[in-house]
């Protein structure tokens, strides 16, 4: 595999104009050399990215808000490093999840006990569990940190305004959700439930939870797992180091590679950052071909 920090151009691949639309979708401009106009190759990460149409950028550190938010209450802080908890769910509320239980689930049995989970305080303030989405015989994964409001109410992962980039993203890479005329994703989060007022994940949840999304990628079976945002890499990968310090490299979730990368909410609030997806995603590519 090579070194994404040595050429963050050197792994890129040939891209075809559909490729190139969707990457103006995502907001990656294409940049080329003044004298090969002709010949694509993603924006030098120095050089902030140009933004496709977004919405503007919401205050919280997840991505859960309605795609126009100006207006919306906030609640959460913005800065995205810090965590103000408020006040911890005691687990003696709620019934334990047994982990071992889970490890042996089908979908249908996984899906049931997501559905009725009552392992964490979120179960109380939820309106829908939010399982998972997408293509279960995929080889790529994506997985997310936790539900947002519009997740929340329809059931469904990513589908506010950071799931309509994040679908911009996996167009560029040539893939969809549904997997319908590409190749399919699977996407998931951290927490199937919302945290009230989109907090971040307090730990027992995370712990809480984590059997279910273990047991999702054992059954996907996925090349690569792409880890989106703060939570999904902390959980994943069991470090608290930065995302800007873990990207660029491949790292390990139960023997599947994983590519670190940002979280749409936040590259919707930081344009800037989306070449520095691009390189991720393809740096994504690159490993779960090379497999
Ligand atoms: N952010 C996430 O991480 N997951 C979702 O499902 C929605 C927003």
């Amino acid at each position: 595999m090579s070194d994404a920090n040595d050429d963050p151009t050197s792994f890129v691949p040939h891209l075809d104009a559909r490729q190139r639309a969707m990457l103006a979708e995502m907001g990656v401009r294409v940049w080329a050399p003044r004298a090969e106009a002709a010949v694509v190759e993603p924006a030098p990460a120095e050089v902030p990215a140009v933004s496709a149409p977004v919405a503007p950028p919401p205050a919280e550190t997840r991505p859960s808000a309605p795609p126009a938010p100006a207006t919306a209450p906030r609640t959460a802080p913005a800065a995205p490093a810090v965590a103000p908890v408020a006040v911890p769910t005691p687990p003696a509320a709620t019934e334990r999840l047994r982990p071992a239980a889970v490890a042996q689930m089908d979908w249908p049995a996984l899906q049931a006990a997501v559905a009725g989970c009552e392992a964490c305080g979120l179960c109380k303030t939820r309106r829908n569990t939010v399982f998972g989405v997408g293509d279960t015989q995929t080889d790529w994964m994506i997985v997310g940190e936790a539900p947002g409001e519009n997740e929340d109410l329809q059931g469904e992962p990513f589908v506010g305004a950071a799931g309509q980039l994040l679908d911009n993203m996996l167009r560029a890479v040539g893939r969809s959700r549904t997997g319908e005329g590409v190749k399919g994703a699977y996407i998931a989060n951290v927490l199937k439930c919302r945290p009230p007022a989109n907090r971040n994940p307090q730990p027992q949840e995370v712990a809480q939870c984590e059997p279910y999304l273990a047991r999702q990628v054992a059954l996907v079976k996925p090349k690569i797992i792409v880890a989106m945002g703060r939570f999904a890499v902390q959980s994943l990968l069991r470090t608290e180091e930065p995302i800007g310090r873990l990207r660029g490299r491949v790292h390990r979730y139960e023997g599947v590679p994983v590519i670190v990368t940002y979280h749409p909410a936040y590259l919707l609030r930081t344009p800037a950052d989306k070449a520095k997806a691009w390189e991720d995603l393809c740096l994504a590519m690159e490993t779960a071909e090379g497999l």
